[in-house]
């Protein structure tokens, strides 16, 4: 599926550009594990990057002018770097012009560039297509001007390019698993510093299970925002009371007890979702390096029940994956993955099972929604990266 990508977007490159692309770049999508909504929360996340990809083929071109094509929406987007940059209302432009924006903020020189991209990363699903197009644009960049940013700069920049001209201020999660992601292995990060450790993703006789509900969300839209700013007014009151708390990791149930009803129920519910994620993820972690398959799968079900009712970020369709598969003994944990509001749930289903599961999950759903299933097999692939291969065609 990777070679085809490749094979397909750069002819098509040559078919809009009359010449090879100088260039194909791939920038994959992520899963994670575990740790949800605790990358703004100064938490930890075990995310991964996986082969699904947006694919770049792309070369300098001799002037200032820059044509973006979008080859699966058959868009095209010409302009001049130079030009003052502003979002649009075409949003899958705004993600690139976002990153050039940060470049020329920072004053880098650069030059017309002449880019197709092509896509196999579902797209509202929660995989982050969005981080993977904003990296990916900025690591070409990085590469076709030699602008000597490290890894952790081009995540930062589509982050930002996220928050400036897409609105949606999400954390550092999704760029930092597309652009550092290694085969076979989870990334354990903190948020906080950015500091970051490779763990093995052996799940031995277990595989990990996408189910896409296909409700599709944006997170300008969904209440992404809205909870960020219900988590900051929350610590805001803990550090009033317990000024040793700097941030959620500093803080303990009980002080959250103490506070209950100054913060009332809302505030309250989402902080404590946050506390107890960030314990999870650290016993997630212990438990998958002492291959206990259980432990981990338990913390992701009850990860759900608190993204579900105390952080208030799944639906109705995702609950009831997770619902479902509880009462299937091969399932030994399931949760809705990334931001929520509809797309995917990940679970951990001893392998050979996935099939038959997925048949019967399928038939129960549609009868309750109406709504098609669709299941992603991924594996955990390398972070953005040059493709090496010689370009035929
Ligand atoms: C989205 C955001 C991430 C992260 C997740 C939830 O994917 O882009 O930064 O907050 O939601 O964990």
């Amino acid at each position: 599926m990777k070679k085809k990508l490749i094979a397909t977007t750069s002819e098509h490159f040559k078919s809009v550009f009359q010449h090879k692309p100088e260039a194909v770049f791939l920038s994959p999508g992520r899963i994670n594990i575990i740790g949800e909504h605790l990358d703004y929360n100064d938490g930890f996340v075990l995310p991964a990057a996986i082969n699904k990809y947006i694919c770049f083929a792309v070369s300098v071109s001799e002037t200032d002018e820059c044509t973006l094509v979008a080859k699966d929406l058959n868009e095209t987007y010409q302009f001049n770097w130079r030009d003052e940059i502003q979002p649009l209302d075409k949003m899958w432009v705004n993600y690139m012009l976002g990153v050039l924006h940060q470049l020329k903020e920072r004053n880098f020189s650069l030059k017309g560039i002449n880019i197709v991209f092509s896509s196999t990363i579902p797209m509202g699903a929660g995989l982050s297509s969005s981080a993977a197009l904003e990296c990916g644009f900025g690591y070409v960049l990085n590469k076709l001007f030699h602008l000597g940013l490290s890894r952790e700069e081009i995540a930062l920049i589509g982050q930002q390019a996220e928050h400036t001209f897409v609105g949606v201020k999400c954390g550092i999660m999704d760029q930092f698993a597309s652009v550092f992601g290694k085969k076979n292995k989870v990334i354990k990060l903190d948020c906080t510093t950015l500091e970051h450790e490779y763990h093995a993703a052996d799940f031995k006789n277990y595989s990990l299970l996408l189910i896409d509900s296909n409700v599709k969300h944006t997170h300008l839209t969904s209440g992404y925002n809205t909870r960020r700013e219900e988590v900051e007014a929350g610590l805001a009151i803990i550090q009033r009371r317990f000024p040793s708390v700097k941030t959620f990791r500093d803080c303990i149930e009980e002080q959250l007890i103490e506070l209950q009803e100054e913060l009332g129920e809302t505030l309250f519910k989402r902080c404590h979702f946050v506390v107890n994620e960030i314990r999870r993820v650290n016993e997630a972690v212990y438990a998958l390096d002492r291959n206990n398959f259980e432990a981990l799968g338990k913390l992701m079900f009850e990860t759900h029940e608190g993204l579900s009712k105390e952080y208030a970020v799944s639906c109705e369709e995702v609950d009831f994956l997770v619902d479902f598969v509880k009462n299937e003994k091969q399932v030994i944990g399931s949760r809705m993955m990334g931001g929520g509001f509809g797309g995917c749930s990940i679970n951990l289903v001893e392998k050979g099972s996935e099939e038959a599961l997925f048949e019967k999950i399928s038939q129960a759903y549609f009868e309750q929604f109406g709504i098609q299933l669709n299941r992603y097999k991924v594996k955990i692939a390398k972070g953005t990266s040059k493709v090496k291969k010689k370009i035929k065609n």
